[in-house]
């Protein structure tokens, strides 16, 4: 098995562990109080979604956008959650029956080698991607299954620039505990996430959050590309 192959096989075994408490756990990530909440809010509304638009959610696990997401398509939209692991996505299932959402399909695969649908309106990803070992290849996927003016939005977290030592263990928290945090910091694959959509997307920009521990990059499909 490559180092890859183990690496992710060890991501599914932490998260499935994790998956019918996250809901209540992930509250605490990266620290009790950590502004999730309005982040979320943010990267949704970075989507400049419609009513009826379709919308993915990359690394769903819980289903936790699925709420502000079905705000803002309503039930003539779509919203397509993919995740690696199966136990965050039962969960999520859980979510969308109790909800009675008609309009969710969950799909279980890597978002390395997700086949995205063509003309979607709009793609997210929330404190997910830096995971993905192959981000900048999913940027780029994704931006080639946008419709014209088909918004990505990625939030996530990263290690602020100059960093007190308490701001590096708050913004690294949330990896502890399936990767090592010296490769995740080595890699800094925010740095990745932000030159793959500055070269893939149009109307490009780029936010740091709360101190610096936490990013939310959007950009569009240019409609003439
Ligand atoms: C911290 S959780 C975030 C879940 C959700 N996006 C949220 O905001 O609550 C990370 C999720 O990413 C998923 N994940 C990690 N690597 C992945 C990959 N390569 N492809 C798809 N999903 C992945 C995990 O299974 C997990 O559900």
């Amino acid at each position: 098995m490559s180092q890859t192959d183990l690496t992710r096989e060890r991501l599914i075994e932490t998260y499935r562990k994790k998956a019918k408490r996250y809901d209540i756990t992930c509250r605490l990530y990266p620290a009790p109080g950590y502004p999730q909440r309005e982040q979320r809010l943010r990267a949704v509304r970075a989507l400049r979604l419609r009513p009826g638009d379709t919308v993915i959610d990359m690394a769903c696990g819980t289903g936790l956008n699925f709420p502000l997401l079905e705000e803002v398509v309503g039930p003539g939209g779509r919203i397509v959650g993919v995740d690696l692991t199966d136990a965050m996505l039962a969960q999520a299932r859980d979510r969308v029956e109790k909800n009675g959402w008609g309009n969710i399909s969950l799909v279980q695969s890597d978002a390395a080698g997700f086949d995205f649908p063509a003309e979607v309106n709009a793609i997210l990803s929330t404190y997910a991607l830096t995971q993905v070992p192959e981000c900048a290849e999913v940027i780029a996927y994704g931006a080639k299954a946008l419709s014209g003016g088909g918004r990505w939005a990625v939030l996530d977290l990263k290690v602020p620039g100059r960093t007190p030592g308490w701001l590096t263990q708050l913004g690294t928290a949330t990896v502890r505990p399936f990767a090592s945090i010296d490769d995740w910091m080595m890699r800094r694959p925010w740095e990745a996430i932000r030159v793959a959509m500055q070269e893939e997307l149009a109307d490009f920009s780029w936010t740091e959050l709360f101190f610096g521990t936490a990013f939310l990059a959007a950009g569009s499909r240019d409609p003439l590309a």
